[in-house]
């Protein structure tokens, strides 16, 4: 089916964490939102959490025509649906839930148009199993939130076509996502099988007395982390290998790299002492701040580093060209 070349009009289905998230970041790149939720008080909630994350959202930059008077609410979700250039998903994690809401969306909205799911763990193969119109079904996994964390994985079910993946790619791309695409579909896509692969090691060195809990924080936010948010470990290792680059790097550290794997932790459970270990240790690092108060310093900071960030590389590419001219 050949799809419409502009997206303008966004259905956001499930206003909770993340749909409302989703639908913040649409109005701030000028697009209209229709939104849909059949929780009491949906719409009320999800207007103030707008509210809330404009301020952000300013501070990221606001599209030409972004407008919080573009959105639009309605606990009927066919009427939200029939007018929708794209469709983001964020109902409740449950599969046979979403396979249920997958083919009424199917049936509610134009053949032409993309519907989009942001499961966390659920796969599109299983959830577009009873549309009429698989094709235009495929994952659009961010990471919280939307609005801020630029992340998107994609990922198509066993039904999902080409172009729907390369449209929803390069929409997101359009809007300032960073998408990726996921090209075989696996438990937990991969944002968070990284981290649940590093929280695993932290864990385990934790359970073994190697560190204690603020540690392990620090060995992340003040080492590699600091690092990854500039650019990925393969990079990275690229220069790891010096003027050799990572051909270098390859003969130098694959040998003690496989060693390190081989030792690493490989618990698959939270004992009852790691957990409470976890607890007292988070709790002593977080001191006396409160959830509200460690929610603002880490969305300050992020807020602060991804303009920070994108200036500098603006700088840098421009930087750059000026030394190819
Ligand atoms: N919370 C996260 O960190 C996170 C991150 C990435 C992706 N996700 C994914 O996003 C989706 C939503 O998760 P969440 O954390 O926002 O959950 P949530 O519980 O906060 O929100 C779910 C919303 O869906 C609504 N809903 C229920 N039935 C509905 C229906 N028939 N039509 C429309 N809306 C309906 C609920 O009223 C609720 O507001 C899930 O698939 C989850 O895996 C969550």
């Amino acid at each position: 089916m050949a799809r419409k070349k502009q997206i303008q009009n966004i259905a956001i289905v499930g206003t909770g964490v993340i749909g409302a998230s989703w639908a913040a970041l649409y109005l701030a790149r000028g697009l209209n939102v229709i939104a849909t939720d059949p929780a009491p008080n949906a719409e009320a909630n999800l207007r103030r959490f707008i509210d809330a994350a404009w301020k952000d959202l300013q501070v990221i930059g606001l599209s030409p025509n972004a407008s919080r008077e573009h959105l639009q609410f309605t606990a009927d979700m066919k009427k939200a649906l029939s007018n929708a250039d794209l469709v983001q998903e964020n109902g409740p994690e449950r599969q046979d839930f979403k396979i249920k809401l997958f083919a009424d969306m199917d049936a509610a909205t134009p053949e032409d148009t993309i519907i989009a799911s942001s499961s966390s763990g659920l796969t599109m193969s299983v959830m577009q199993s009873a549309c009429k119109h698989p094709e235009r079904c495929v994952t659009g996994h961010p990471f919280n939130p939307p609005h801020v964390v630029p992340l998107v994985e994609v990922v198509a079910g066993a039904k999902t076509s080409a172009e729907t993946v390369e449209q929803v790619i390069a929409f997101y791309e359009s809007i300032g996502k960073k998408p990726i695409r996921v090209r075989k579909e696996v438990v937990g896509h991969v944002a968070n099988r990284l981290q649940a692969a590093l929280y695993r090691e932290i864990v385990y060195l934790i359970d073994q007395g190697v560190i204690d809990v603020a540690d392990g924080d620090t060995a992340v936010c003040w080492g590699p982390g600091l690092r990854w948010g500039v650019m990925g470990p393969s990079l990275l290792f690229h220069m790891g290998g010096g003027q050799g680059g990572m051909q270098h790097f390859l003969e130098q550290f694959t040998g003690p790299l496989a060693a390190w794997w081989k030792d690493l932790g490989k618990i698959t459970e939270f004992s009852t002492e790691v957990r409470q270990r976890l607890l007292e240790g988070v709790l002593k690092e977080a001191g006396n701040r409160s959830i509200e108060e460690l929610e603002r310093e880490r969305d300050s900071m992020l807020l602060e580093l991804l303009t920070t960030r994108s200036k500098a590389e603006k700088a840098v590419h421009s930087g750059a060209d000026a030394a190819a001219d």
